[in-house]
C-alpha cells in the first residue's frame, strides 16, 4: 500500500482545521499510520522545501512554515499520495476546486492550510524527513474489507 505524508500547517491549526482535515481522509478510508505535532525548526523547514530554496516565495514560506505548530500524518491506502493532492485542491486556493480542502478552506497562496506530497518521491524522502521507522504503525483494520 502507498503511504504519503500530510501536513496540516500554522494557519490549519490555528484556525482549528486539524480535525476537518483528519476526517476527511478517515471519512474517505485511508488508514492513519503516523501523527505528530511539532513547531518546525527552521533547518528542518529549508530541507524540506529545499526544492523552492532561492524561488521569490521561499523566505516567506519558511517564515510561514515555522511561525506555529503543525500537524504532521503519513496516511496510507490505494493510490493515496495522488488522491491526497487532489483533495488537497490546487495550491493557489483561489485556482483549488469548490469542495477540495483549499477550495473549501484557503484564500492565500501563502496560507493554504495543508501540505501533501506531490510523487511517490517526495513521498518518501517526506516521509524519512518527518518520522523515524518506529513512528509508523502497521496494524489490521477489520474495516478495510469493506473499502477494497
Ligand atoms: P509547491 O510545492 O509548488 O506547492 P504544493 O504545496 O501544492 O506542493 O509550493 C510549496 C508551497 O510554497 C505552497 O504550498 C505555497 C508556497 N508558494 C507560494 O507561497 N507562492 C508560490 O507562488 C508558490 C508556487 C508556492
Ligand atoms: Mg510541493
Amino acid at each position: 500500500m502507498e503511504r504519503t505524508f500530510v501536513m496540516v500547517k500554522p494557519d490549519g491549526v490555528q484556525r482549528g482545521l486539524v480535525g476537518e482535515i483528519i476526517a476527511r481522509f478517515e471519512r474517505r478510508g485511508y488508514k492513519l499510520v503516523g501523527l505528530k505535532m511539532f513547531t518546525m525548526p527552521r533547518e528542518v523547514a529549508e530541507t524540506h522545501y529545499a526544492e523552492h530554496r532561492g524561488k521569490p516565495f521561499f523566505e516567506g514560506l519558511v517564515r510561514y512554515i515555522t511561525s506555529g505548530p503543525v500537524v504532521a500524518m503519513v496516511w496510507e491506502g490505494k493510490n493515496v499520495i495522488a488522491a491526497a493532492r487532489e483533495m488537497m485542491g490546487a495550491t493557489d486556493p483561489q485556482k483549488a476546486l469548490p469542495g477540495t480542502i483549499r477550495g473549501t478552506y484557503g484564500i492565500d497562496v501563502g496560507r493554504n492550510v495543508v501540505h501533501g506530497s506531490d510523487s511517490p518521491a517526495s513521498a518518501a524522502r517526506e516521509i524519512d524527513i518527518f518520522f523515524k521507522a518506529d513512528e509508523l504503525l502497521n496494524y489490521e483494520r477489520p474495516l478495510d474489507r469493506w473499502i477494497y
